[in-house]
């Protein structure tokens, strides 16, 4: 990138606020990053989760503004600090991005994946349909390539392989306890036949407390685990929403469990 260049990462985030303020005034969207934030540390006794993030104009334009970019820039800070693929492994030529929401995870990993020389294809599901326009719409900002569906885990986890990264970003809490169980054993099968995985939390298990049963049984068969946590910088949007929610993002961290996929057949 020269100097003059705009980083791609930066525009993709101002448009989202250029976009989101046409409709909202910033106070309501600031109440909408506040809100949404409660409901994720709060709000998960009512169940699903999903759908009630997702309503109302102020809680969905946080989403996509504020908590998407977030998960965008950790995903791919978190991808760039791993060791690269071992004996038989390769770096994935397609990333299933599973609850993709408006596609941040799959598009922070895929832009890191770009940077290394492998541009993969992305395919992104999520069981909430509105969210599949955006997804498309941040793939196509970042000169990601990707397809869209609509489905639930763990049916629409398929039959992976290998070549093919799961990756499944602040998704696996907000399935239900059986969809979890149910999704942890299709993962485990496309593991068995080759797919790796990225699974992305919180560093705090608050919200997963599955966390730790799941990462000694993943580790058996070669899924290490990540505690991360960096200053990242943020896009000036970001910033001032951090600042003017009352919000601290100054570090950003997850914790992953990864392995890459093995190699396809020659
Ligand atoms: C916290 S959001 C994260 C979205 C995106 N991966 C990101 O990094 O910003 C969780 C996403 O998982 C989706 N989701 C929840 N349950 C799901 C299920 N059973 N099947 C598919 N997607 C699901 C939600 O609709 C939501 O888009």
């Amino acid at each position: 990138m020269s100097a003059t260049d705009v980083d791609p990462v930066e525009a993709w985030v101002e448009a989202l606020y250029a976009e989101a303020l046409a409709d909202l005034r910033w106070p309501e969207l600031r109440k909408g990053v506040q809100a949404l934030s409660a409901l994720y540390v709060h709000g998960r006794d009512k169940g699903d989760l999903a759908p009630r993030a997702a309503e109302g104009r102020g809680k969905a334009a946080a989403f996509r503004c504020f908590f998407a970019p977030l998960h965008l820039l950790v995903a791919r800070a978190l991808v760039a600090s791993l060791p690269g693929p071992g004996p038989e492994e390769a770096l994935p030529r397609q990333l299933l991005d599973l609850g993709c929401g408006s596609g941040a995870a799959g598009a922070g990993v895929g832009l890191q994946l770009a940077a290394w020389g492998s541009a993969p294809e992305i395919d992104g599901v999520d069981r909430v349909a509105e969210h599949l326009p955006y997804a498309r719409r941040t793939y196509a900002a970042l000169g990601l390539r990707a397809k869209l569906r609509s489905g639930s885990l763990p049916g629409a986890l398929g039959q992976p392989g290998p070549g093919q990264l799961l990756v499944l970003g602040w998704s696996l809490n907000e399935l239900d306890p059986a969809g979890r169980i149910a999704t942890v054993a299709a993962l485990r099968r496309a593991l068995d036949r080759g797919a790796g995985l990225l699974l992305l939390e919180p560093l705090s298990t608050k919200i997963s407390p599955w966390w730790p049963e799941l990462a000694d049984a993943l580790a058996e068969i070669g899924v290490s685990e990540h505690l991360f946590k960096e200053r990242i910088p943020l896009p000036e949007k970001l910033r001032d929403m951090d600042k003017s929610a009352g919000l601290d993002h100054q570090l950003l961290g997850c914790r992953a469990l990864h392995r890459w996929p093995r190699a396809p057949a020659a």
